[in-house]
């Protein structure tokens, strides 16, 4: 039976990139009936420095992202990593199993430890064994993702893999990655070659969770376009990535395809089709914000839902991590 384990780090506030490729589709899963644990793995997080209050209140917000969004904690489990010490654990077996060359071709670790890789922090190296830890602990078939964790997902199968063939057994299920729909890579909207990121110093080029109506507004009116109406195919977007990406974002939040947002607006030119995006934006994103706002006021609340779910991460997690010392050898007298 499917079993989906997906995760975001609260590193940041949400992006629109991190609603529509993640937590809208983590919604959709939850409602076709399948399994679902979500996580805030605060302990990536911290593969970059986050301090302590900062990381707090993200984790708190991602929560509330989670639920405003439509994740129901009591279908879904959802929790935050560090409280289920079966991600740590797996992560320790996962450096011993992984090698360094495979952590050295990530491409995030190479963006993000840049040229000073002498000063990253050695977690940020290990990071996708820690991921593969994450969904591993489950035994998790399938895990929805953007695009940006394909690599990282790739990396998940080829520990899996190795595990069971180091060990002569066939324990951990090689993971279906899942990046589907219209926006599995949402553009900055003010570089259509760089992807919308909560680390972008730039503020223009997101749309953050905790955005108001007139700022979403602004955003869009001002996101970088080119000259030309919309086309007529999407053959006519090849080679505007800034177009592109706002037909995807539009195709995204209205549940359509980018092809029949075409045809819908074929001709338009932006000053028509921004405002149009902008409403669209703003009816979407709007009642989330307003309920993330809700919820925020009472932390408390939101911590126990954290830690009912943390509880029942661990029951799925605790025997799969005692079979694997055994597997391991591992001697286990108490
Ligand atoms: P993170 O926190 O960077 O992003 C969370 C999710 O949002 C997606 N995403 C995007 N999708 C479309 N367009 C964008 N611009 C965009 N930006 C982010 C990401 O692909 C991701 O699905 N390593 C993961 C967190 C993680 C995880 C896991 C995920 C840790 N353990 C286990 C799955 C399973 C990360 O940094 O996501």
């Amino acid at each position: 039976t499917p079993r989906i384990f997906s995760g975001i780090q609260p590193s940041g506030g949400l992006t629109l990139g991190n609603y529509l490729g993640a937590l809208k589709r983590f919604v959709e899963k939850q409602d076709e009936g399948i399994e679902t644990i979500y996580c805030l793995v605060d302990m990536h997080a911290i593969t970059v420095w986050q301090s302590p209050a900062d990381l707090r209140r993200q984790t708190r917000e991602g929560a509330a992202a989670f639920i405003a969004a439509g994740i129901d904690p009591k279908r879904s489990i959802l929790f935050n990593q560090s409280q289920v010490s079966a991600h740590a654990e797996l992560g320790w077996i996962f450096n011993c199993v992984a090698r360094m060359g495979w952590m050295g071709r990530m491409t995030q670790w190479k963006d993000k430890a840049g040229k000073n890789s002498e000063n990253a922090s050695l977690g940020l190296f290990a990071y996708p064994a820690l991921m593969a830890a994450d969904i591993l602990a489950y035994k998790a078939t399938h895990v929805p993702v953007g695009e940006d964790q394909k690599q990282h997902l790739e990396l998940t199968r080829d520990i899996a893999a190795k595990f069971n063939n180091d060990y002569g057994v066939n324990f951990f299920p090689i993971t279906e990655p899942v990046i589907e729909g219209a926006a599995t890579r949402v553009m900055s909207l003010r570089d259509g070659s760089k992807k919308m990121s909560k680390s972008d110093p730039s503020d223009q080029s997101r749309i953050n969770l905790t955005d108001d109506a007139d700022a979403i507004a602004a955003k869009i009116r001002k996101a970088k376009t080119d000259p030309e109406p919309l086309p007529d195919t999407l053959d006519g977007l090849k080679d505007r990535p800034e177009a592109r990406n706002l037909v995807n974002i539009y195709a995204a939040l209205a549940g359509l395809t980018p092809a029949a947002v075409v045809a819908e607006h074929a001709g338009a030119q932006f000053g028509t089709f921004k405002p149009r995006l902008a409403e669209l934006a703003v009816s979407v994103l709007s009642p989330i914000t307003t309920e993330m706002n809700r919820l925020m006021a009472d932390p408390a609340e939101i911590d126990r839902i954290l830690g009912e779910g943390s509880a029942r991460a661990e029951a799925i997690a605790r025997p799969i991590l005692d079979e694997v010392y055994d597997i391991v050898g591992m001697v286990r007298s108490r």
